[in-house]
């Protein structure tokens, strides 16, 4: 089977990207980058740091500095992949809720995007790679071979990133998800887009083997026709 050299995975929080990129890239021995890692490290440095969360030149500097490294992980502690900066390994640092909390708002700034957009260009052109974002098979990867855009309603998205909170001992009601996925929702929504060319899957009732099963019977085809 003639496989596509990059696949993008693009959608709004909590739709099942990482779930379905991670499989997918393992499925295929390719490279799994979660995109948002990178402007989740921004936002990390800028808050150790001390740069205000609105100096935008101060974040598009920090930006062009951060040599943010993701590898495969050096930790067997349930993580999928080990992200450092500086030598110092942020892998759990930029999932806490003061990141959570400030990165749809350092993402939303187009200057920001533009200082981080080569970044995520320059590991894409290694190709053999799954790459998961918001705007990665419209701006960032445009040419990529195949792209999938994942949507799922409000409701499972909630109750899938409120399991994945209580399941790391976080003790969060599901309101209090529900609407903080609707207030980044709102934040994110200029940036997430849905490619022209995507192939679309709701995910909602389906299991993450379901997807990956749906997506490789997808590809096979393409690569027959
Ligand atoms: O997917 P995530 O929750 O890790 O993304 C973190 C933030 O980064 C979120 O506010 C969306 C933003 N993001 C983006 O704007 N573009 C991307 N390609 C990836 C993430």
């Amino acid at each position: 089977m003639q496989k596509p050299a990059i696949i993008t995975i693009d959608g709004p929080a909590a739709s099942g990207k990482s779930t379905l990129g991670a499989l997918l890239a393992q499925r295929l021995g390719y490279t799994y980058f979660d995109t948002g890692v990178l402007y989740r490290a921004l936002t990390y440095l800028a808050l150790q740091k001390r740069v205000a969360l609105d100096d935008i030149d101060g974040l598009v500097r920090l930006a062009e500095q951060m040599q943010a490294n993701v590898e495969p992980p050096t930790v067997d502690d349930g993580r999928q992949y080990t992200v450092s900066v500086d030598g110092q390994d942020i892998t759990w640092a930029i999932r806490s809720p003061e990141v959570e909390r400030n990165v749809s708002v350092v993402s939303a700034y187009p200057a920001v995007r533009n200082a981080l957009r080569e970044q995520q260009r320059s590991i894409g052109r290694r190709g053999r790679v799954v790459m998961v974002g918001r705007d990665i098979g419209s701006v960032v990867m445009p040419n990529a071979d195949f792209k999938i855009y994942l949507i799922a309603s409000s409701e499972e998205r909630a109750r899938r990133r409120h399991g994945e909170l209580t399941g790391q001992g976080r003790a969060i009601g599901f309101e209090t998800v529900f609407d903080d996925l609707h207030r980044r929702d709102a934040l994110d929504a200029k940036n997430t887009l849905r490619p022209s060319d995507a192939y679309i899957v709701h995910s909602d009732g389906l299991s993450p083997a379901d997807i990956v099963g749906e997506v490789l019977a997808v590809l096979q085809q393409r690569a027959q026709a």
